[in-house]
């Protein structure tokens, strides 16, 4: 994957005052999304749901945080981390998320991530550990490249 485009250093800030959701499967395809998760996502609702959510992971995540999120969802635990979102644009944003179960008489149906945004301490921070996350176990470095 190449990311070449100038959008993707621009990030999108995430609203403090609204919800952002989304709903997945079992499997991590997306059911719901609100209008604040599509829209800082850079999509229209309906051409997320049946998506893999994965489609806004973006290339900075390490491998590693996924394995762990779901190894936490299998265990029946909620999982919450900072994450790093993809947009369609090729911007992104972060979040805190919080991703747990959602029960229908006691059987887990779906899961859902409820998110919010995090300080610029905490980007920078996790930045850095995501880099060298990825470093450590040999995954993608960015390069950035100044073209003129
Ligand atoms: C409810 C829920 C919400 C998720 N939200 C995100 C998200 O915002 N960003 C993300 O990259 N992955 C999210 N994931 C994890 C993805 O399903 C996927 O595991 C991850 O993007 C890594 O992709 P991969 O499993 O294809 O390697 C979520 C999973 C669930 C169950």
């Amino acid at each position: 994957m190449e990311f070449n485009e100038s959008e993707f250093l621009i990030e999108t800030i995430v609203p403090s005052e609204e919800l952002i959701i989304s709903r997945t499967d079992l499997k991590g395809n997306i059911t719901y999304a609100n209008e604040t998760f599509a829209n800082i996502s850079g999509y229209k609702v309906d051409e997320l749901i049946g998506k893999s959510h994965n489609i806004v992971r973006h290339p900075d995540m390490p491998k590693i945080i996924f394995e762990e999120m779901w190894q936490s969802l299998k265990a029946n635990n909620r999982w919450e981390g900072i994450v790093k979102n993809l947009r369609k644009d090729k911007g992104y944003y972060w979040v805190n998320a919080v991703v747990s179960g959602v029960y229908k008489d006691n059987v887990l149906v779906e899961y859902k991530s409820l998110r919010t945004p995090i300080s610029f301490e905490e980007k920078v921070k996790f930045q850095k550990m995501y880099d060298e996350m990825r470093s450590l176990h040999g995954e993608n470095i960015r390069q950035i490249i100044y073209k003129n």
